[in-house]
């Protein structure tokens, strides 16, 4: 069985879909492992580290055709996916959501496609769960850049020449990212709060050492889904949560801004009002900028300032820590493929009982069949 990984080709796309230590599971697996050539560059993995684990580094072109599997960080473009013979299977976050056009083709090309962040959150597939592993590492990184932009110290400080107070962050939507960014806040000497309309999450907040504020009412009892996601609120609590946040956000040096609701865009948290509100210097992290953001002044990829208040708006927030983020990615996508692979006789075989399997493919045979995507 032939498995090839591709160079990311997006500007902004610095991961790669495999590392040399699990080219070595791979291997275990069965397969013959083809990786283009610099594929892992941009995140620190030089061609000769996968040659020694015994991969082959070859072209794009050897790594479109005749392989069973190709592993991708993001979904290529649609020159690519014709490249492919029939039935090969694609993985990687296909983004079916903001790609509903790309799935037409993936149909047409007979391309079995296998959307990683739509695998389902129950224990056995924790080891898989992309969307944790890559939003753990943006929490993390979003207060690196916010402390990088931050023209103040984030810990109190005693000196022979003054005192310097600690930095005041707020996290909105404590999910993986937000409680990864508590954390990384509390380490640096911020005091930190955060807010979420699920109450679950308030002992999680609070273990961590932030002040939990949210607005308590009967609506936010049940705000989240069975699968654990939150849901859209109604206007008369986003009114309520609105005084809240402006309330306490006059008082912020740093907001992290993490709040998203699956398949929808992200909710308005921080308007333009509450910005200027802000003390000047202040800074705002918008994780969810790529879904229409917590604050409609963020912009994608940029660092925007707005009165002496610096957006900052990265989409890939994972990619500025490459490395570690392809590891996690690679170790998420080693954990699937047993799930796919047939050992013994050597062929790729997909069991339709399996609740992973029937989450994650999305077009097989010509078809799409994940429904709501048909
Ligand atoms: P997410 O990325 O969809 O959303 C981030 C956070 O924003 C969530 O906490 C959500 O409640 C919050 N939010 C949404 N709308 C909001 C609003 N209007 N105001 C304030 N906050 C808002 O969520 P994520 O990080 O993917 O986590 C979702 C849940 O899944 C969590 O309960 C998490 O603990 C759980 N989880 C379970 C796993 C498992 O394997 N069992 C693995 C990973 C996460």
């Amino acid at each position: 069985m032939k498995l090839s990984v591709l160079k990311e080709i997006d500007k902004f796309e610095t991961r790669v879909a495999t590392t040399p230590e699990s080219v070595r599971t791979l291997k275990k697996l069965g397969f013959e492992v083809y990786i283009e050539k610099n594929a892992g560059l941009r995140s620190g993995y030089l061609n000769k580290d996968f040659e020694n684990v015994g991969a082959n580094i070859t072209d794009r072109n050897k790594c479109l055709e005749s392989v069973e599997v190709c592993l991708v960080v993001q979904l290529p473009p649609i020159n690519d996916l014709k490249k492919f013979n029939h039935n090969t299977t694609l993985i990687g976050s296909i983004n079916p959501y903001k790609n509903k056009d790309l799935l037409v083709s993936l149909k047409e090309y007979k391309i079995t496609s296998i959307a990683m962040e739509l695998i389902p959150r129950i224990s056995r597939a924790q080891s898989m769960d992309v969307l944790s592993s890559q939003a753990n590492l943006a929490g993390y990184r979003s207060v690196i850049d916010a402390s990088y932009e931050f023209n103040k110290a984030f810990p109190m400080m005693m000196t022979a020449a003054g005192r310097i107070n600690p930095a005041k962050v707020m996290v909105l939507g404590a999910g993986v990212a937000g409680l990864q960014a508590i954390a990384t806040a509390k380490r640096l000497g911020a005091v930190v709060s955060a807010t979420d309309v699920r109450p679950a999450v308030k002992e999680q907040v609070e273990s961590l050492g932030a002040k939990f504020i949210m607005v308590d009412d009967d609506e936010a009892k049940n705000a989240e889904t069975s699968s654990g996601y939150a849901k859209e609120m109604s206007n008369k609590f986003k009114e309520k949560q609105s005084k809240l946040i402006a309330e306490t956000l006059k008082k912020q040096d740093i907001v992290i801004c993490t709040a998203l609701i699956p398949g929808r865009s992200a909710p308005t948290l921080v308007t333009e009002e509450m910005v200027m509100s802000m003390k000047p210097g202040s800074i705002i992290v918008d994780l969810a900028v790529e879904t229409g953001g917590n604050c409609p002044l963020s912009k994608i990829d940029e660092v925007v300032n707005h009165n002496n208040i610096r957006i900052i708006g990265y989409s890939n927030m994972q990619g500025r820590v490459a490395k570690d983020a392809s590891s996690l990615y690679a170790k998420n996508l080693t954990s699937f493929l047993p799930l796919i692979v047939d050992i013994e006789n050597k062929k790729i075989k997909f069991d339709w009982q399996d609740e992973i399997i029937n989450a994650v493919v999305i077009t097989h045979n010509g078809k799409v069949i994940l429904e709501g995507f048909k």
